[in-house]
């Protein structure tokens, strides 16, 4: 049903028109913020429904440089959205449960994802608790949006 895919340039043109609601806007930003962040270690990795592109994430490799709470190797999730016209169909929920095998292929020296959720956000934190990720029962106050859930998934093992 979907395919996950780092980020190509043909697909640009696509990635810029992708939105969210003005009420999710506090959990990831718009789509240049989410593109702001990405570099040589945070990288850009886009959700295709029949080579639409619908949704898009950051794997940031540095993620334990940012957060205490993250040990070092692991990665961190971030800037995970589907489009507003997108949402509510199952793709969210169909790519966090992809993202164990993806991610195992795609980064074999690491083991561990990390994220945060902000507490305000159920429909996200449903999508995660209940497609792999596990919580870490403890919160991340760091947010500019309020305190977050953290949370984390193995992907050493297929
Ligand atoms: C969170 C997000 C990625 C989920 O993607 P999605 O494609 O809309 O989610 P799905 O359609 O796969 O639904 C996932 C679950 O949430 C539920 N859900 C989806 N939209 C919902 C809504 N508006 N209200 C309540 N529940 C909802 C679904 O019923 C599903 O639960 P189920 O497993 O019981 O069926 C998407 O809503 C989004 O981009 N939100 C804005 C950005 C954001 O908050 N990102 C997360 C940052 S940590």
């Amino acid at each position: 049903m979907i395919k996950l895919t780092p980020m190509l340039p043909k697909y640009l043109e696509q990635v810029m028109t992708l939105s969210i609601a003005d009420e999710q806007l506090a959990y990831v930003g718009t789509i240049e913020e989410v593109l702001v962040n990405a570099d040589d270690k945070v990288h850009p990795h886009l959700v295709l429904a029949d080579e639409q592109v619908v949704g898009i994430f950051l794997i940031d490799t540095i993620y334990s440089d940012r957060y205490d709470f993250a040990p070092s190797e692991c990665l961190g999730f971030r800037a995970f959205l589907i489009d507003i016209k997108y949402q509510g169909l199952g793709y969210g929920k169909a790519v966090i449960a992809q993202l164990k095998s993806y991610l195992n292929h795609q980064y074999q020296q690491n083991d561990m994802v990390y994220l945060t959720v902000n507490c305000k956000n159920p429909v996200a934190y449903q999508c995660y608790l209940n497609n792999g990720f596990a919580d870490l029962g403890e919160l991340f106050n760091g947010g500019a949006a309020g305190p977050q859930h953290i949370m984390l998934m193995k992907i050493d093992t297929e």
